[in-house]
């Protein structure tokens, strides 16, 4: 009955037509599009996802745009491109990894890492690419993860290259530096840096090849990140974002969007899958 009321009609014109404890439109569309979401998902053969930072703000770790995110506190430019790294390690290090680390040791998958992995678990999702250095994909069982910008989990030597666990790396010196005296760096992308290459290579092969993919908690405004959904969608891919806001690629490039948060959205998601499957 809603449907058959025109969308133009506005919640305060419903409100007094039902009432308001008997109607809130966006409740009702994003029940509509979760269901949408779950029919989409059971009819398709090859999903993959692509995320960012939002995805794992309900961990505890910060996005890097918008509120509360690091790049209002700090310039990328000063603290996470790969100029301000070889002009000053210690600056980069004592703000950007020391800031990181101690977040990224102790965060754990939320109910968005771990909703992708039960897609895995029920034969639908096979590759996630993320362009999150925090490993949460992995931790919440995901098997076959792209890190698009690397990885936090590994630093390694600016001079010989050897690599080393972060977890393992005393930070009592900063820079810290490796047996061969050279100075550590995270194993993650940093502006100005190319992508590695058969992360790319991958991510575009999957792209072009996914029947479906879910696009969770990216602000897509990151090249050449942020191409992996057109390349889907012109290869006749759907495209579905899931975050509270608006990003570009919205109404352009994705086929809906489910505004919300990625733990509670995943898990309904999930829950009517299960239901229809
Ligand atoms: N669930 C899902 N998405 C959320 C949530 C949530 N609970 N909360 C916020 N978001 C959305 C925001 O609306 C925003 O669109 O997550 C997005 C986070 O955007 P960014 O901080 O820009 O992160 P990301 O898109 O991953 O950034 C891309 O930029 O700084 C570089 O290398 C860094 O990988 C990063 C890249």
């Amino acid at each position: 009955m809603i449907w058959f009321l025109s969308c133009e009609t506005s919640d305060r014109h419903l409100n007094t037509f039902l009432g308001p404890q008997q109607f809130d439109l966006n409740e009702v569309n994003m029940k509509e599009l979760i269901k949408q979401a779950a029919e989409d998902l059971a009819a398709a053969g090859k999903v993959t996802a692509l995320t960012g930072a939002g995805i794992s703000i309900e961990s505890g770790i910060p996005p890097f745009r918008g509120k509360g995110g690091l790049w209002e506190r700090f310039d990328p430019m000063e603290i996470a491109h790969i100029d301000a790294l070889m002009r000053d390690p210690a600056k980069v290090w004592t703000i950007l990894v020391k800031e990181m680390k101690e977040i990224v040791d102790t965060a754990v998958p939320n109910d968005g890492h771990k909703g992708l992995a039960k897609l895995e678990e029920m034969g639908k999702l096979k590759t996630v690419i993320t362009q999150n250095i925090d490993g949460l994909h992995q931790a919440a069982g995901n098997t076959d993860v792209i890190e698009f910008h690397g990885t936090f989990a590994w630093q390694r030597c600016m001079d010989c290259s050897r690599e080393y666990e972060t977890s393992k790396v005393d930070i009592s010196e900063i820079p810290p530096r490796c047996s061969c005296g050279g100075i550590l760096r995270p194993d993650a992308v940093f502006f100005g840096e190319m992508i590695p290459q058969e992360a790319l290579w991958r991510s575009r092969q999957i792209a072009f090849d996914c029947d479906l993919m879910l696009v969770v908690g990216t602000s897509a405004v990151v090249q050449p990140a942020a191409l992996m959904p057109v390349i889907a969608k012109e290869n006749g891919a759907k495209v579905v974002e899931i975050n509270p806001e608006r990003t570009p690629l919205t109404d352009e490039i994705s086929d809906y969007l489910i505004t919300g948060g990625a733990g509670d959205v995943m898990n309904q998601i999930i829950e009517k899958l299960e239901q229809i499957s």
